[in-house]
């Protein structure tokens, strides 16, 4: 099997910036799991099916028709051959996404789909769970975190690029709640696998981090 480095924590924490620039550095597939959680809970919206409805949510990510591609660099999501890569990381889709994956049909309708990542030359596998469930025996793991007032800053620094503006405190209310909601759930909560390497990334630069990361992969 093709080796795996899986990247997992909390919301903000910089493990999607980490991924990227470490599977571009290595020459890996990446996986941004999250996207996935994301296209199921955009599609759920747009059918307009009740997100209380575990059954119905369950046949919405066994049903997902969704597709990654590179593009220039960038992670194009395509859900129904349609590009979402935006609209997927807004506020609303967010949380929905936060919600679906707590259910436990979703989780397990979207396993295998996240299993086949699993490529040659290797894999760089960016979650919640991906060091825990999904990829249990990768060789690397990595736990990445950062206190939330600084995953809150970062997310307000993303958003006012984009030209949004959104108080601090709003935005370290929305990371708190779904941490809450992440690590609280029943079905593979966040949390370290017993093997990760826990990295705290406040106050460190990514390029830091990835060198750290880096002098994981190449131990
Ligand atoms: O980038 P950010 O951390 O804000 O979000 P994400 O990684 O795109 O994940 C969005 C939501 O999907 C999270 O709040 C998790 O509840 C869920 N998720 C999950 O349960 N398992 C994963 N492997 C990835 C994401």
């Amino acid at each position: 099997l093709p080796p795996v480095v899986t990247i997992d924590g909390p919301s903000g924490s910089g493990k999607g910036t980490i991924a990227k620039l470490l599977a571009d550095r290595l020459g890996f597939v990446l996986l941004d799991s999250g996207a996935l959680y994301r296209a199921a809970a955009l599609a759920a919206l747009e059918k307009e099916v009740d997100l209380a409805d575990e059954d119905s949510l369950t046949e919405v990510a066994r049903d997902l028709d969704v597709r990654f591609l590179i593009s220039d660099g960038c992670l194009q999501v395509l859900l129904e051959g349609r590009e979402v890569s935006h609209e997927i990381r807004m506020e609303r889709v967010s949380m929905a996404a936060s919600t679906v994956a707590a259910i436990p049909g979703v989780r397990a309708a979207l396993l295998q789909r996240q299993r086949d990542f699993r490529l040659q030359p290797g894999l760089v596998a960016d979650g919640r769970d991906m060091g825990t469930t999904v990829f249990p025996d990768a060789p690397v793991k990595v736990y990445l975190t950062a206190s939330a007032e600084e995953r809150a800053r970062r997310r307000e620094a993303q958003l006012r690029e984009k030209g949004v503006s959104v108080s601090l405190r709003d935005l370290l209310e929305d990371i708190r709640a779904r941490d809450a909601q992440d690590m609280n759930r029943k079905a593979s909560p966040l949390a370290p696998a017993k093997d990760a390497v826990e990295l705290d990334s406040t106050g460190v630069t990514i390029e830091e981090v990835l060198n750290e990361v880096l002098a994981l992969v190449q131990k």
